[in-house]
C-alpha cells in the first residue's frame, strides 16, 4: 500500500518531472486516493489539469477539469492521445512552473483514450481549451513541460525565472 494522501506539489527542477511515468497497473483504492488527492491540489492551486508527476509520482494518471472545480473533475488513467486539426498558438502556463507563461502550439483538436477509476475505457474528444488540456498534460506523463515549447524569445523571458526556480529548489531541498 502506498499513501498518496499528502501528495504536493512538485516545482521545476524536481527530477520526477523530467521522467517518462509509468503505466498503472492495478486501479485500487491508493489510486483512487492519489486521484482524489490530485484533485483537491488542482483546485486549491487553482489550476484546469495535473498529472500525476506534477503530484511528486511517477505514474500515468492525469485529472482535468476546464473550469477548475471539483465537481466537473475528470480522471484519465493510462491515456493515449491523438492530437489533429490546425496547430493553434496560445498562451499556457504550468502549476509546476510558476511565473512562466507563454504562446505554445497545440492542435485545436484532442480524442483522449483512458481508464477511469472504475476501471472502464472510455473515450473523449476535446476541442479548444479542452483539447490544450489533454496535450498538456499528456506531455508531462513523457516528461516534458511548457518550457520546452515556447518559441526563442519566450525561452529566452523565461531563462532568469527558470534560475530563480532552481534556487527555490536548493533551498528547499537543503
Ligand atoms: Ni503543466
Amino acid at each position: 500500500m502506498t499513501d498518496y494522501s499528502h501528495c504536493t506539489i512538485t516545482h521545476y527542477p524536481t527530477a520526477v518531472l523530467r521522467e517518462k511515468a509509468q503505466p498503472i497497473e492495478e486501479i485500487n483504492d491508493d489510486i483512487r486516493r492519489l486521484a482524489e488527492r490530485m484533485v483537491d491540489i488542482m483546485v486549491e492551486t487553482k489550476g484546469v489539469g495535473l498529472a500525476g508527476p506534477q503530484a511528486g509520482v511517477n505514474l500515468r494518471i492525469f485529472v482535468v477539469s476546464i473550469d477548475g472545480t471539483n465537481e466537473n473533475a475528470r480522471v484519465y488513467i493510462n491515456p493515449t492521445i491523438k492530437p489533429e486539426g490546425k496547430v493553434v498558438a496560445f498562451e499556457e502556463g504550468c502549476l509546476s512552473l510558476p511565473g512562466i507563461f507563454g504562446k505554445v502550439n497545440r492542435y485545436a483538436k484532442c480524442t483522449v483514450t483512458a481508464t477511469d477509476l472504475d476501471g472502464h475505457e472510455f473515450t473523449e474528444v476535446g476541442e479548444g481549451l479542452l483539447a490544450r488540456a489533454f496535450q498538456h498534460e499528456f506531455d508531462h506523463l513523457e516528461g516534458m513541460m511548457i518550457k520546452d515549447r515556447l518559441g526563442y524569445a519566450a525561452k529566452l523571458r523565461a531563462k532568469r525565472r527558470l534560475k530563480q526556480l532552481e534556487k527555490e529548489y536548493d533551498e528547499n531541498s537543503k
